[in-house]
């Protein structure tokens, strides 16, 4: 054990198996999955496609190359040469404890399991395994290649090193481990979620409201909330200055009231057909995987707002993408192969859109600035140097537009210095929009080399000097690009 996870075997490939192969894949492990669904194949792919959307969306060129996909026919085949297995068969105790004991006998001596059984006690799993101490729960969230939770649970036999080997694994994933110490049916999350399905289960039953009025009762309130604060630090706050002690006094009362009822009605099938019927009138033929893509792109949102805050799952997301740092599917600051520096590479992001559905003005100059921050890291002048109290300065830019980009297109910057006198450097800039595989915009810069506590332009040092110089150099067989030099003016 404690050796680097480079493949990852799915056992049953549904709903969960192949978000998680959709997860691993795009952090750059190779996943084998094994699903007796003849249909395993394009279900797989249709997830991963749509992981892979949302992942862009959401972290941009920081995600690393991805791994490989391949299907297997055995179980003995999907695992023989994996490194962990995450096992996600239909939640049925005998039926996992089975292929569980199966997948035990064929795995590597190193290999740990994880299961994401919802709320089967892993001590129970573990039955019939040889070596019931590489067990362990790792109970994700739908869909697990978005959702950061994953809870963590041992049974009486599973070795500490196996929770360690696991919880690594899904931190490396961009996952937050809740460790569940204590084996309870439905661990926490789902004792949580199981008592607000109860009482609106019996709100249906009782007549009292229909499965869209409970939905709006959380959505437009609570449900806000509680994405980013849960409820203990939602209520200290209700209880105003005098916090937690204060609110437990006030609404203290109301715990003797029989407000809820804790144990759901009985699942009749008038009580199915209602909720089946009542579903179906909110949903209002809008099949499942146009609300999928609309609760994707509302989550990368969500955790994007809150990244900006870094709180909660957004400082999830921000931790996982400064960890992701030097392991890029593509290197900024590096050749494109034929002399330009590839300077940026990354899919339209939603807050860079207009009113017109495309990559808006002040978001080219974001991205060409950021094209020249490249630049400058690379010559030797990145945030180390500007704390050293110098910098580049931009003193003037021009851009053409000349096409567009929608959102999650991915566009790409190729940088060439044109020119540099050892204080002034000169740039070029071109944007390709690489799904329409078209020239979008260009910008060029003049940049000075500046004493920032003496507000001067001044000479660059050598180093920097010989860096700009060296790069011009290495470019001066590129053909002029179009439209440098051009100012604006009238035609004609
Ligand atoms: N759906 C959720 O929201 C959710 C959330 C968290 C955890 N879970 C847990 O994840 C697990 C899987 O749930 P799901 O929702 O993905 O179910 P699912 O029915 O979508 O997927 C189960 C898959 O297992 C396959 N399968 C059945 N028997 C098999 C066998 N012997 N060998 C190989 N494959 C086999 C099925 O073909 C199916 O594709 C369950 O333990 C469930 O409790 C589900």
């Amino acid at each position: 054990m404690g050796r680097e996870i480079r493949k990852v075997a799915i056992v049953g490939g549904g709903v969960i198996g192949a978000a998680w192969a959709a997860r691993f894949l795009l952090n750059g492990i190779d996943v084998a999955v094994f699903d007796l669904d003849p249909e395993v194949e394009r279900k797989t792919l249709e997830v991963v496609a749509n992981a892979r959307r949302a992942q862009t969306r959401l972290h941009g060129a920081a995600l690393p190359a991805e791994g490989k996909l391949t299907f297997a026919g055995s179980v003995a085949e999907a695992v023989a040469d994996a490194d962990f297995i995450q096992e996600s068969l239909p939640e049925r105790e005998d039926l996992k404890q089975r292929v569980l004991a199966e997948v035990d006998a064929a795995m590597p001596a190193h290999a740990v399991i994880g299961s994401s059984t919802s709320g089967l006690l892993p001590t129970k799993l573990q039955n019939g395994m040889q070596r019931p101490d590489r067990l362990v729960v790792g109970h994700p969230f739908n869909p697990v290649y978005l959702l950061p939770l994953v809870e963590v649970c041992g049974g009486d036999q599973t070795s500490l090193e196996t929770i360690d080997v696991a919880s690594a694994l899904y931190t490396r994933v961009g996952m937050k481990v809740l460790h569940v110490r204590h084996e309870i049916d439905g661990f926490i999350a789902d004792r949580l979620l199981e008592a607000v399905w109860r009482e609106a289960l019996w709100l249906i039953n009782d007549g009292i409201a229909t499965a869209a009025e409970i939905d709006d009762a959380i959505r437009f309130g609570a449900g806000l909330r509680w994405s980013f604060m849960g409820t203990f630090l939602t209520y200290r706050l209700a209880g105003g200055e005098a916090g937690m002690r204060h609110f437990l006094h006030q609404f203290g009362p109301s715990m003797e009231w029989p407000w809820t009822k804790l144990v759901g009605p009985k699942l009749t099938d008038e009580l199915i057909d209602t909720v089946a019927a009542q579903s179906d009138d909110q949903a209002a033929g809008i099949g499942l995987r146009e609300y999928e893509a609309l609760r994707d792109s509302c989550l990368v949102d969500i955790m994007h707002a809150l990244e900006r805050n870094d709180f909660a799952s957004g400082a999830v997301a921000k931790a996982y993408r400064t960890s992701l740092q030097g392991k890029e599917a593509v290197t900024l600051g590096s050749d494109c192969g034929d002399g330009h520096l590839l300077t940026q590479h990354t899919p339209v992001m939603p807050e860079w859109i207009d009113y017109n559905d495309h990559l808006t003005e002040w978001a080219y100059l974001k991205l060409f600035g950021d094209a020249t921050d490249v630049v400058l890291a690379r010559i030797g002048a990145g945030p180390d140097y500007v704390a050293t109290g110098f910098s580049f300065y931009t003193v003037e830019t021009h851009i053409r537009h000349l096409g567009q980009a929608r959102l999650g297109q991915k566009v790409e910057v190729r940088t060439r210095v044109l020119g540099s006198d050892g204080k002034r450097l000169h740039l070029s800039h071109e944007m390709t929009n690489l799904d329409s595989a078209t020239l979008i915009a260009t910008a060029e810069h003049m940049l000075v080399h500046v004493d920032a506590k003496a507000e001067k332009s001044a000479p660059a040092p050598q180093h920097i000097a010989q860096a700009m110089q060296g790069l011009a150099a290495a470019q001066q067989h590129l053909a002029p690009p179009d439209g440098a030099g051009r100012s604006i003016k009238m035609p004609g």
